[in-house]
């Protein structure tokens, strides 16, 4: 039996195929479409179906749209047709606008229609949203019974669920609804510190350099914690659909922060504070739910999930022996989370044995296919069979790789099969990167892949500690260790490792235990292979970034190209200026 998984009722459009309960493949609309975020949230486009990633699916699972039994979309209509708006200010057509609700549910109704024209006639299940984050973590979880926390900004109305999941049943026990939304208040203040809604990311770097305690007072005007682990939030001062920043600057003293503004200290402060706080937020809940269902294991999903220190804090501090994210916690997580809950919950199929260090679903391409897309793009290459052994002896000689290999992983991060790799004791490699490729801001940090079997000898590994495979927590690192590996640890001395297993994925683990082998040094820097624009899905994806970029080398499967082994002309398309120090600037929005 197929079920087809779809998400695109706000952004980060993606599909899978379940095959009998078994994921077959999985992928992001942005890596095909290559929009950021597979398209814009509006309330006019939900109806606006990840075509490209259906189709990717159907043909991994060499289906047609009349093979598909259920599709199950990640959203829940009639739910969403019910919630009463608590009254805030709007502009018309914009969320929050009735204007704009009516809008939003005629869209939905359409979504029905495009899946017809696209040939399927399957039955649809609506799942309501934050019970397809659920699912998304549970059921790709390597535990039989666990509690299960989603972390969101919004989904028909509710921003936050505590669930319980055992075997085949995930049950929903309270959920928290806007205006009380830990994602929404992230994104209110990304946009309040000079970024965009998406870079929450940024924010977490950033607060590593303030002082948590600044802003405690006037944060509590906008945040109440409560005894039994729920919260709320004053939306009459942090109005979330709205662009009126005025009740947040007379609150903290500062006028919004724009774009190319330098960072400056209350900046970082406030960073700061606002990560301590979703740390206890994160928290509280986690308690709560562990009194409701006393398990040893949370799972964890909502784009909040992929906040790497709350999750560690959750871990350290909480009451829960062993956590699990699903790496794919944002909202293009919740057609695999809607599928699963299908096959699962609805249809009454047993849990799937674990597959939690696997996140390979994406295409994969042969070498005739690379050789091709080089040929077309005029570029020469080289053939090695030993290719791990040679991009490993190039990254201790400091150059920059770009790491396409195999099928193409899913979630925000790249871990190891689209990914940019280079030397992790090389103090300039994060000034090189940005220079050549990622043009960030300089107090980010950069994140390395570390041999399983090594891994707690150079970091701090907690046991039961799940999202260590997917960059998704924090690890101190070990203090001997620190000052060889410059270029991968934060300024708080922690590390957002990637561990990096011979199963999961034999030819990185190769490649870094080659490094290993020349180097004495268990890993390799790991950034995701893109500059401003979504990781790279195809090979003339990688060639497009290569040839824009100043990568040093791309290896495509076993082909090597060299950049300045190619004409004249590719090799000077840009200038490279020197390495300057923008740590405080954001300039690449
Ligand atoms: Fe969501």
């Amino acid at each position: 039996m197929l079920i087809l998984g779809i998400n695109s009722v706000y952004h980060e459009s993606s599909a899978c195929i379940l095959k009998d309960g078994k994921l077959i493949a999985f992928a992001e609309e942005e890596r095909f479409n290559r929009i950021k975020h597979g398209k814009e949230a509006l309330p006019s486009n939900a109806h606006e179906l990840p075509v490209n990633s259906i189709r990717y699916c159907l043909s991994k699972a060499n289906a047609s749209p009349k093979d598909i039994a259920h599709i199950a979309y990640s959203f829940n209509p009639l739910k969403r047709s019910t919630v009463r708006w608590p009254k805030e200010e709007y502009v018309a057509m914009d969320w929050g606008s009735p204007e704009a609700e009516r809008v939003f549910l005629d869209s939905l109704k359409k979504v029905q229609v495009k899946l017809e024209e696209l040939g399927f006639n399957s039955k649809i299940h609506w799942i309501d949203h934050q019970v397809a984050h659920g699912a998304s973590a549970y059921y790709y979880s390597p535990y039989k019974e666990s509690a299960v926390l989603s972390l969101d900004g919004i989904g028909e109305s509710d921003s936050t669920a505590l669930m319980y999941g055992n075997n085949e049943s995930l049950i929903t026990l309270e959920t928290i609804s806007y205006p009380n939304s830990i994602g929404f208040m992230w994104e209110k203040f990304c946009k309040f510190l000079g970024f965009s809604e998406y870079h929450a990311c940024k924010l977490m770097g950033l607060a590593a350099y303030g002082d948590p305690g600044v802003y405690k007072k006037e944060f509590a005007a906008i945040l109440k914690l409560r005894e039994d682990g729920s919260f709320s939030m004053d939306n009459d001062i942090l109005k979330f659909r709205s662009a009126d920043f005025t009740s947040l600057e007379n609150l903290f003293g500062f006028v919004k922060r724009e774009r190319k503004d330098p960072l400056l200290k209350h900046h970082e402060n406030l960073a700061a504070c606002l990560q301590e706080k979703t740390n206890e937020i994160v928290l509280g809940l986690a308690r709560k739910l562990h009194k409701a269902c006393p398990s040893s294991n949370i799972c964890l999903a909502g784009g909040v999930a992929l906040n790497c220190v709350s999750n560690s804090h959750l871990l350290e501090n909480g009451p829960f022996k062993s956590v699990f994210v699903q790496p794919s916690a944002n909202d293009a997580g919740t057609s695999l989370g809607s599928a699963s809950y299908v096959w699962h919950h609805l249809l009454r199929n047993e849990k799937s044995p674990a597959v939690s260090k696997q996140v390979y679903y994406g295409p994969d391409f042969s070498e005739g296919e690379y050789e091709e897309a080089l040929c077309k793009n005029g570029l020469t290459y080289t053939y090695h069979k030993n290719i791990e052994e040679v991009v490993a002896r190039l990254v201790s000689e400091g150059q920059v790789v770009g790491w396409f290999q195999g099928a193409m992983e899913f979630g925000p991060r790249a871990l190891g099969n689209r990914s940019l790799v280079a030397d992790p004791r090389n103090k300039k490699i994060r000034e090189i990167l940005n220079v050549k490729v990622k043009h960030r801001e300089l107090f980010r940090p950069f994140a390395p892949s570390v041999l399983e079997e090594k891994a707690s000898e150079w970091f701090k590994v907690q046991d039961g500690a799940y999202p260590n495979y997917f960059m998704l927590m924090i690890n101190p690192v070990a203090e001997d260790k620190a000052g060889v590996i410059p270029s991968v640890v934060h300024v708080d001395g922690t590390a957002r490792i990637q561990k990096v297993s011979r199963e999961s994925n034999p030819k990185y683990h190769k490649l870094i235990s080659h490094f290993y082998d020349i180097t004495g040094v268990p890993l390799v820097l790991n950034t995701s292979f893109n500059d401003d624009e979504p990781i790279v899905c195809s090979p003339y994806d990688a060639i497009n970034t290569f040839c824009k970029t100043r990568i040093d080398y791309l290896a495509l499967g076993n082909l090597l190209v060299e950049r300045k082994a190619q004409t004249a002309a590719l090799r000077l398309d840009r200038q490279e200026p020197a390495p300057q120090d923008n740590t405080k600037e954001d300039n690449r929005e």
